[in-house]
């Protein structure tokens, strides 16, 4: 079934995350400054959401803010916490009505009070939503994450509930924040950078990577689509070999 030309959607990743780069340089070619570009930025988020929606994506999770993006000008760092406010305050009845359900991953404790009342209250307000789950990761890195999940298990552990060679991989995943999501499918990066920057670094074990030039602003459905499209063209493998990929379909 092809509910969008080209698109097959019985093979939409179920959960697709981006690294949303290149707003700065974007502004800059217009000669503008970075938090032009980080504006601008919000539209792709719109265009990448509802293509996101209209393809079956069941969890959209977006790298919004890591733990290494304090080190910028301070200027630069309020001003993409007051964006963030701003955005979710005047963007969350529209993501209720479309049955989206907002969360984050990230020490969200260490965000200022504003960003983080204003986000609290729209992950309240949507969760019963079931359409999509629209994840920010904010003050967060795969490091992070596995860092956290570690220090939990450890104390599990130490409560005499798992002896440690009982540890598997399936069990570390739960302490991770992702826990809740599907699995990775579909990892996407704009701007013409091709690495993770510490993003999803265990959740990306087996994701299919898609790098495009466009900087985040120019981002749009259509390339969102286009990302879909070369994933379902992809043959994934598992570590398996073609062979025996084959001879399971057939
Ligand atoms: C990376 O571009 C972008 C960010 C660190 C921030 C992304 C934030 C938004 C798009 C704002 C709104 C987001 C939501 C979810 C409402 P960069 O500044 O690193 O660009 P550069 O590599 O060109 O310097």
């Amino acid at each position: 079934m092809k509910v969008i030309p080209n698109i097959d959607a019985k093979r939409v990743p179920a959960h697709v995350a981006i690294i949303m780069d290149g707003n700065g340089r974007w502004a800059s070619l217009m000669g503008k400054p970075r938090i032009f570009g980080h504006k601008n930025g919000v539209q792709s988020v719109r265009e990448s959401l509802e293509a996101a929606v209209q393809a079956g994506v069941k969890c959209l999770t977006l790298y919004a803010f890591s733990t290494e993006n304090w080190s910028r000008p301070a200027g630069e760092v309020n001003a993409l916490m007051t964006l963030l406010v701003s955005t979710i305050r005047s963007e969350v009845d529209k993501l209720d009505e479309k049955g989206v359900q907002l969360k984050a991953i990230g020490d969200i404790s260490k965000l200022p009070s504003k960003t983080h009342k204003a986000l609290v209250e729209a992950i309240d307000r949507t969760k019963d939503n079931t359409k999509i789950q629209l994840v920010l990761a904010l003050n967060y890195s795969g490091r992070w994450d596995i860092s956290q999940a570690s220090r939990k298990l450890s104390q599990y552990i130490s409560e005499n509930h798992l002896n440690p060679d009982q540890i598997e991989e399936s069990m570390f995943s739960q302490f991770l924040s992702t826990a809740a999501f599907p699995e990775l499918e579909l990892l996407i990066r704009t701007s013409g950078e091709q690495r993770l920057s510490n993003f999803l670094l265990w959740e990306s074990a087996y994701a299919e990577l898609f790098f495009t030039d466009k900087f985040w602003p120019e981002f749009r459905k259509e390339d969102f689509f286009e990302a879909i499209m070369d994933f379902q063209k992809r043959e994934r493998r598992f570590g398996k070999t073609g062979e025996q990929l084959k001879a399971v379909v057939r």
